[in-house]
């Protein structure tokens, strides 16, 4: 099973729309993935699901992660890295199912110039403690409303080569 995980949980972000064109382009490219958003995290989650506790609400999401074999992050710049609740729904994860010895690329977007350059950086080295291969060819898609149009598909000449690049190498990663 192959997930990408939208990693914020801001209603009506950039992320999950970019989530959705890469979903799409898989799809145009013969790989069927979910979309596990993390808005879809319970309210409450650092009291009900850290520390060994285990809701009934986190189960399904928990369910997801671990039958998921490749991940595709894709991840907003907040403060120069990658969101706080991106890192408390990794906590909140069992661990080894959830990525021990499995795959991730990544995907980095902010609305400033550098694409989330430095919150990937961090998350390579959060994956690597975990486990979980990083694809080499991680891109980084900085003024992100410059680069989506009314549909919210990518349309620059350069995004597109790259991006159909990193989602041909995920394919066959
Ligand atoms: C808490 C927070 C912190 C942010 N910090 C940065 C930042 O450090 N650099 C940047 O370029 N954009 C920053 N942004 C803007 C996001 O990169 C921008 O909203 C972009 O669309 C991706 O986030 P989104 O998926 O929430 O829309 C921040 C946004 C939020 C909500």
């Amino acid at each position: 099973m192959v997930t990408i995980i939208s990693s914020t949980n801001r209603p009506g972000s950039s992320t999950l729309k970019l989530s959705q064109y890469y979903q799409k382009r898989l799809k145009e490219k013969g790989l069927d993935a979910g979309i596990l958003s993390l808005t879809e995290l319970p309210a409450n989650l650092i009291e009900s699901d850290l520390y060994g506790k285990r809701s009934a609400a986190f189960e399904p999401i928990q369910q997801i992660v671990t039958q998921t074999q490749k991940f595709l992050f894709v991840i907003p710049e907040y403060n120069g890295s990658f969101p706080g609740v991106l890192k408390t729904f990794i906590d909140a994860c069992s661990f080894p199912e959830s990525f021990y010895e499995k795959k991730a690329a990544l995907v980095g977007l902010s609305s400033g110039k550098y694409g989330n350059i430095r919150g990937l950086d961090h998350f390579t080295g959060v994956c690597h403690y975990l486990h979980l291969n990083v694809m080499p060819l991680k891109i980084h898609i900085a003024s992100v409303r410059k680069e989506l149009d009314e549909h919210c598909n990518l349309f620059e000449k350069d995004t597109l080569k790259f991006t159909d690049e990193q989602i041909e190498k995920f394919i066959a990663f």
